[in-house]
């Protein structure tokens, strides 16, 4: 499967795309959420760290099978005091990055919270990507990769350890979490038939999509 990511579109206000996809990334302060974004969408790192205060975002607009997905990449601040407002953006969010640091035990701890956060907050057929950050820093981890391995399994989403530092596994993390989400998308207008009008020759907007979310058994 190719891919080519572009963010020329975002930049010209382009709304010539076949869906948009809101996602967020969630996690502690501190283990790399608004690094991973700009690794991801600006492709630069800086190891100055200035926590995010509340939220802010990213467009990129990114090609999957033939489509072309406008994400809009929610960056969340990990610090409790910003929790009321970080929340009130997990509606209508149809993916999540969660984060941990492989370097800092207390992250991967609390992944169970955030999942928490996510069931009380969000849709119930939001896509999740568990992702332990900082797997360049070998020499101070406390997190192995089974344990984020089987965390993962036990809560049946998907797992990868990445480094924004480094660029590991940045893109795709953010490959595979369209694609999983495509892949609902297309197996609820399979299984919904009152949404197949939606497939013959329309175009796919924001709207329909989200229909299709909403009647995602998954
Ligand atoms: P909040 O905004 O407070 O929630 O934190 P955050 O999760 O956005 O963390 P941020 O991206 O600001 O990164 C925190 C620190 O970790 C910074 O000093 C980054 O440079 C560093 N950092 C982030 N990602 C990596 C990584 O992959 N490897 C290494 N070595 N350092 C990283
Ligand atoms: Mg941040």
């Amino acid at each position: 499967m190719s891919s080519m990511v572009s963010d020329q579109g975002a930049k010209s206000g382009d709304q010539n795309f076949d869906y948009m996809f809101k996602l967020l990334i969630i996690g502690n302060s501190s283990v790399g959420k608004t690094s991973f974004l700009f690794r991801y969408a600006d492709d630069s790192f800086t190891s100055a760290f200035v926590s995010t205060v509340g939220i802010d975002f990213k467009v990129k607009t990114v090609f999957r099978n033939d489509k072309r997905v406008k994400l809009q990449i929610w960056d969340t601040a990990g610090q409790e005091r910003y929790r009321t407002i970080t929340t009130a953006y997990y509606r209508g969010a149809m993916g999540f990055i969660l984060m941990y640091d492989i370097t800092n035990e207390d992250s991967f701890n609390a992944v169970q919270d955030w999942i928490t956060q996510i069931k009380n907050y969000s849709w119930d057929n939001a896509q999740i990507i568990l992702v332990g950050n900082k797997c360049d820093m070998e020499d101070e981890r406390a997190v192995v990769p089974d344990r984020g391995r089987q965390l993962a399994e036990s809560l049946n989403v998907e797992f990868f350890e990445t480094s924004a530092k480094d660029n590991i596994n940045v893109r795709e993390t953010f490959e595979r979490l369209v694609d999983i989400i495509c892949a609902k998308m297309s197996e609820s207008l399979d299984n919904d038939p009152s949404l197949t009008a939606n497939k013959q020759g329309t175009r796919l907007t924001e709207t329909p999509m989200q229909q299709a979310q909403n009647n995602c058994n998954c």
